[in-house]
């Protein structure tokens, strides 16, 4: 049975009315939301890593000024999602300790190597564009902060995905083919793991049910995998490339794209910290800010010495 304040909480989300920071809110409304959106903002901070791999050997200064300027959006996602993370009462330094003593959850596909060039354009095609699907119906997500945060996120992933489009397209159509062949073998290694970032099966996804009933979640996984593949499938094929779907058909009657069984337990793998860089993720962020503690002190020192020559 709802008491009336949970009852008045429901009515308003069911009547698309935002809840708002001083909103009253089921706790475990408020544990989702804090869950979900750390998560979020934990995968844009470990999604700069992969990426930063390729900054000192962009083929030219103007790839290397684009993927800058990409990997600086993404830090800027991270850190505008954990402030909205903050209006729901979560401490920042708390949940990012969970990321780094590895108790926190953060995307899959960031576990992933980037093996060459071609990975940059895959990954803002495939993973920003996998990202945009995703984040597109959060804009309309009930908890106010977070959709309005998901407007400005989509708009700078979207220019992420067309940059990383443009990287391949201008591989395929001017490269070698020896560049050609680099095209095909990122697509081929981040093709799967791009559509696990949408998470389970439905039938496996505990969180889906109340997620969607509070509005959280808009769409289920399958639902926004199954977009993703549909509008994806004609990209690739204007790029002249396959993915390594053998299963991979237009079914006219469902008019959708039928696609392979997705290996599960690599995805399970892969949450439970056994992906092929999990490790390596992880100990990068606990030595930036390891590293970066002597600034932090001196920034401390500064303000103090400061203080007291004001209060002197
Ligand atoms: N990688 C890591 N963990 C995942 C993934 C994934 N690809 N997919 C699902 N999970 C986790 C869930 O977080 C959940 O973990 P928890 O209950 O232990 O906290 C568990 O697997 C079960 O999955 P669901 O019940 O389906 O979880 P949920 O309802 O949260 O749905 C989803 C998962 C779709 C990822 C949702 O959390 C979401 O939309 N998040 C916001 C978008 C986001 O985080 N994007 C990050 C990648 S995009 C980018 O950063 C560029």
């Amino acid at each position: 049975e709802m008491g009336p304040e949970e009852k008045a909480f429901q009515e308003k989300i069911d009547a698309e009315i935002k809840i708002e920071a001083k909103n009253w809110m089921p706790d475990s409304y408020r544990k989702t939301l804090i869950r979900q959106i750390s998560q979020h903002a934990h995968s844009e901070i470990v999604g700069m890593l992969p990426e930063g791999n390729w900054v000192t050997r962009a083929p030219t200064l103007k790839r290397k000024l684009q993927l800058m300027a990409k990997i600086q959006d993404e830090a800027g996602h991270g850190l505008y999602l954990y402030s909205a993370m903050e209006t729901l009462g979560a401490d920042r330094d708390e949940e990012i300790e969970k990321l780094h003593s590895g108790r926190a959850k953060y995307s899959s596909i960031f576990n992933y190597p980037t093996l060459n060039w071609a990975d940059m354009g895959a990954v803002g095609w495939l993973v920003d564009g996998a990202a945009i699907v995703n984040q597109v119906p959060l804009q309309r997500t009930s908890y106010g902060p977070y959709s309005r945060a998901m407007i400005r996120v989509c708009k700078e992933e979207s220019f992420h995905q067309r940059q990383g489009y443009e990287i391949l397209l201008h591989m395929m159509r001017h490269g070698i083919q020896a560049q050609k062949d680099m095209v095909q073998d990122a697509i081929n290694r981040l093709w799967w793991p791009s559509l696990m970032m949408f998470g389970p099966s439905d039938a496996e996804s505990p969180n889906s049910a109340q997620s969607l009933a509070w509005k959280i979640k808009r769409h289920t996984n399958d639902e926004l995998r199954q977009r993703f593949i549909d509008q994806t499938i004609p990209q690739l094929e204007l790029l002249g490339c396959t993915v390594p779907d053998p299963d991979l058909k237009w079914n006219e009657e469902r008019g959708h794209y039928d696609f392979g069984e997705i290996q599960w337990e690599e995805f399970y793998e892969v949450l439970k910290g056994n992906g092929p860089c999990n490790r390596e993720r992880l100990e990068t962020r606990r030595n930036a800010i390891q590293d970066g503690a002597w600034v932090r002190e001196a920034a401390v020192a500064h303000a103090n010495k400061k203080q007291k020559q004001q209060a002197a």
